[in-house]
């Protein structure tokens, strides 16, 4: 299988002089198509920093990350974000999604930046809308949602451009655990698919609904791992 993510030695500091610190130490990390990888680690190891080096929100110091072949560090600012337009799907664990518009609007949007016409904007995300079961609630505005149906319009946004890649930082972070295991449900369901996802945790529950596990601590990849066989379709690894 190829690899989606290659990233090598990857540098990231903040501040400068004196100030600088690090916080990525150096770290390499591969990801083949397909799997699903959760990132562990204690508040403030470094993991959203990761997170953003991956989705190209913020560049790294030192390293190199080849994203679905395409060698990131070579790139101008334009064409990162041509690529994380085009390749990424992120969900946050507070959805963001824009308040003004309704559900229907929040998922065409990333398809307006993609250049699709109007009428394939709208069936591609009433399509992506209903697949999630929020076919219902197409015209609501993300106040009149629960934060478990919010969370459903920023996984269809995500979906919407069919990513090669799909980022998840603390997707159940805001959720009461029943909504929560729901949405880790949907996560194992669209990995079963055939999407990839890297999913970025501190909580060791959330992490086993994973195929693979890398634990982070001050920077550094300290532990990588695969799970054992997940008990089919039982949820039971679903706890959050
Ligand atoms: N823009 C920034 N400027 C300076 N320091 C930063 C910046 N962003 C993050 N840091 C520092 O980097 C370290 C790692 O932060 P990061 O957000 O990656 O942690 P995290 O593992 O995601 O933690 P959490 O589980 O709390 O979300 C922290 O000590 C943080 O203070
Ligand atoms: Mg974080």
């Amino acid at each position: 299988m190829s690899n989606i993510i290659e990233l090598r030695n990857i540098v990231k500091e903040y501040g400068s002089g004196d100030e600088k610190v690090r916080i990525l130490k150096g770290i390499s990390l591969d990801v083949a198509k397909g799997d699903f990888v959760a990132i562990v680690g204690p508040s403030g190891s470094g993991k959203s920093t990761l997170m953003n080096t991956i989705g190209l929100l913020d560049s790294p110091n030192e390293g190199t990350y080849t994203l679905d072949g395409v060698a990131t560090e070579k790139l101008s600012d334009n064409q990162l974000a041509e690529v994380r337009n085009r390749k990424l799907g992120f969900i946050f664990q507070q959805f963001n999604l824009l308040p003004r518009l309704s559900a229907l609007e929040n998922v065409e949007l990333p398809l307006v930046y993609a250049g699709l016409g109007k009428q394939e904007r709208r069936e591609r995300a009433l399509a992506m809308l209903q697949s999630l079961g929020m076919e219902h609630r197409i015209h609501h505005k993300p106040n009149q949602l629960s934060g478990g149906q919010q969370q459903r319009v920023a996984i269809a946004r995500a979906l919407a451009v069919q990513p090669a890649l799909l980022l998840a930082d603390e997707p159940t972070g805001a959720l009461d655990s029943r909504t929560g295991a729901e949405v880790m449900e949907l996560m194992v369901r669209l990995n079963e698919q055939g999407n990839t996802v890297v999913l970025i945790t501190h909580d060791n529950h959330i992490a086993a609904n994973a195929k693979r596990v890398v634990s982070i601590r001050d920077g550094l990849i300290v532990d990588d791992r695969r799970n054992a066989a997940l008990p089919e379709a039982s949820g039971e690894a679903v706890t959050v």
